[in-house]
């Protein structure tokens, strides 16, 4: 999703701005640009496509500036182009990049209109220049004029702004969308994300909803919604060099993949004590709330939400807790009725995504005994805004399919059910069998990692199709929808997941020789009934790729089965997702896609 940059320097800036725009890559994007400053003009470079195509640009004009603001575009309103890349200007002197949606942008336009002004994009954006000039023309200074537009606009925004007539000042504005300062050697930065500074400073200040702020190279300063000026805490995030790049892979999803079994040991590490989960590690006083907690509603989206269907059957099998799963986008919408005593649980990897934040704070206003999330970024508005938080530990995920945030939520949630397990008195005997089990989870997902070599013998076989079938039954269903996300959305081949026993009414007529159907087959109480379900599907042509428990024995005519290493069975679900992440990600390397960014996706999606 869009990405901001902007730069207040002693030093020429249009290098470091393009490095931060490299580091944002991973949110996703479509056009990228940059506005520097040149004294008495502005220098303004727009590029369709990658950023690498802009930075070629600057390296045939070579502008030379202390002071500008760079962009990464994900396309809302307009198409992508250059045209409608940011930055956007007006006049030739008000220069704007900006992260959101304007809601009223129809009424704006028009407004805009009336007063002289001329549009030259199809965006909400561009407007946001135009009202700055307006404000500014009439003798407000930047800071007077930023807040003047603010009271116009209604939706989210991030903007940085600079001004012709002005070669020391940015003005930067949030409201809803994630927005940061960073504190440099003799320069002050802004971006909506810190890895995108990371490099340059691990001290950051993190803007609040109204915040106002100016940047030259020497200092800072940050007003409140109310034109207050405030000091606001700075933060010490290191982003080490290391967790940002690709290292020995050729993926950052592939980096990730295999980096499970560290992360895993990450969000467990600290929280297990003696035979059962530690008290307080969602917060001061979790523990205590968690013994009044009658049902838990869960609101998240795409993986995040997978992650939560899991958990679910955890909560009922462990903690003996009725729960309630949605769609976040959905959630608001449904006029969902609350029942007494129920926690809202919120899981997302960034802690920005738009639908998941604007479900809490719908929440907020509904009578939730409390709010809990679990989250990646500790310094993330969904983090920042929960009553109380777990954090996966993960370090920074880049792929935009998400494969290391997935399985340490599924970790972290499980904490949180043997949390709500031990507050509420329910099967210590179970929470000492899992937290046995959990403590040799980073080596049992190290061992499933070594299925690559079999996994590369059939990712040639799914690669040539164009469709594919997942099956899973019960806590495998959510794991099963997992595998088929991560197949569509990185290789493009279109996927679905089913439980198993739904085959037989409807999916069953797809199956044919051409339809792979991946199945998950762990040893359970079911696994009888899987099998027959799966017999179906070989009665039919289909050809099945089994990831089972060694106890079960089918007899393939065609396709594989691929035995998987043993683990306690509420843990299994972790273990089945690894396979599936690499098939996924070796079909997708043989199609030749852009796995880590692929087409139409955002990594940090903070638009409605
Ligand atoms: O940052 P979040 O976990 O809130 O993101 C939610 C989804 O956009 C995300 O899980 C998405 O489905 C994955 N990147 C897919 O791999």
């Amino acid at each position: 999703m869009c990405g901001i940059i902007a730069a207040a320097s002693n030093r020429n800036v249009g290098k470091l701005l393009v490095q931060g725009l490299h580091k944002m890559e991973y949110r996703g994007y479509d056009s990228a640009g940059i506005a520097l400053h040149q004294k008495d003009q502005i220098a303004h470079l727009r590029t369709l496509g990658k950023v690498k195509l802009l930075e070629e640009k600057m390296i045939a004009e070579k502008p030379k500036s202390k002071l500008g603001i760079a962009h990464t575009r994900w396309a809302t309103h307009g198409e992508p182009s250059e045209e409608n890349a940011h930055p956007h200007k007006s006049n030739e002197r008000v220069y704007i990049v900006h992260n959101g949606i304007i809601e009223n942008y129809l009424d704006l336009k028009e407004f805009l209109k009336d007063e002289g002004y001329s549009f030259s994009s199809q965006t909400d954006s561009e407007l946001i220049a135009h009202l700055l000039e307006y404000f500014l023309s009439k003798g407000n200074s930047m800071v007077d004029s930023m807040y003047l537009t603010k009271e116009k606009l209604d939706g989210a925004y991030a903007i940085a702004a600079i001004d012709r007539e002005n070669d020391q000042n940015i003005v930067i504005a949030r409201s809803k969308s994630p927005l940061l300062i960073g504190i440099g050697t003799d320069e002050f930065l802004a971006a909506s994300d810190p890895l995108a500074i990371g490099q340059l400073t691990n001290e950051f200040i993190f803007l609040e909803d109204g915040d106002v702020a100016e940047l030259t190279s020497e200092s800072y300063t940050i007003f409140d919604d109310t034109k207050q000026k405030v000091s606001r805490e700075i933060t010490h995030i290191d982003i080490s060099n290391q967790a940002t790049s690709k290292g020995e892979y050729k993926h950052f999803m592939e980096k990730e993949i295999y980096e499970q079994p560290d992360a895993i040991l990450n969000t467990i590490d600290g929280r297990v004590g003696g035979d059962d989960v530690l008290e307080n590690i969602f917060g001061l006083g979790s523990s205590d709330i968690f013994q009044k907690v009658k049902r838990v509603q869960i609101v998240a989206c795409g993986t995040s939400l997978h992650a939560g269907r899991v958990a679910a059957n955890w909560f009922s099998a462990i903690s003996e807790l009725p729960t309630q799963i949605d769609y976040a986008s959905e959630y608001r919408y449904r006029n969902p009725h609350v029942d007494e005593d129920s926690l809202l649980v919120t899981i997302s990897q960034s802690g920005e995504t738009a639908d998941t934040l604007a479900a809490l704070r719908y929440a907020k206003e509904k009578d939730y005994l409390s709010t809990l999330c679990i989250c990646n970024v500790p310094t993330s508005s969904l983090a920042r805004e929960s009553e109380y938080s777990i954090f996966t530990n993960a370090g920074p995920e880049i792929g935009v399919a998400s494969t290391k945030a997935f399985t340490t939520q599924l970790a972290a949630l499980m904490l949180l059910a043997l949390s709500l397990a031990k507050s509420r008195n329910r099967n210590p005997k179970l929470r000492k069998r899992i937290i046995t089990a959990l403590r040799s989870l980073p080596d049992t997902v190290q061992e499933t990692l070594k299925l690559k070599d079999e996994i590369l013998e059939i990712a040639p076989e799914i690669a040539s199709k164009d469709n594919a079938l997942f099956l899973g039954r019960g806590i495998f269903y959510p794991i099963a929808k997992e595998g088929a996300l991560k197949l569509k959305e990185i290789s493009y081949i279109h996927a679905e997941a089913y439980p198993a026993g739904e085959l037989k009414h409807g999916p069953l007529a797809l199956i044919d020789e051409e339809m792979p159907v991946i199945a998950l087959a762990p040893e359970s109480e079911i696994a009888e009934k899987l099998v027959s379900n799966l017999e179906e599907v070989k009665a039919r042509g289909g050809t099945l790729y089994v990831f089972s428990d060694p106890s079960i024995s089918m007899d393939l005519k065609s396709g594989r089965l691929i035995n998987m290493p043993k683990c306690d069975f509420l843990l299994t679900p972790i273990i089945y997702t690894i396979p599936l992440q690499i098939l996924s990600y070796e079909v997708a390397l043989l199609r030749g896609t852009d796995i880590d960014q692929p087409r139409n996706l955002a990594k940090s999606v903070t638009v409605e």
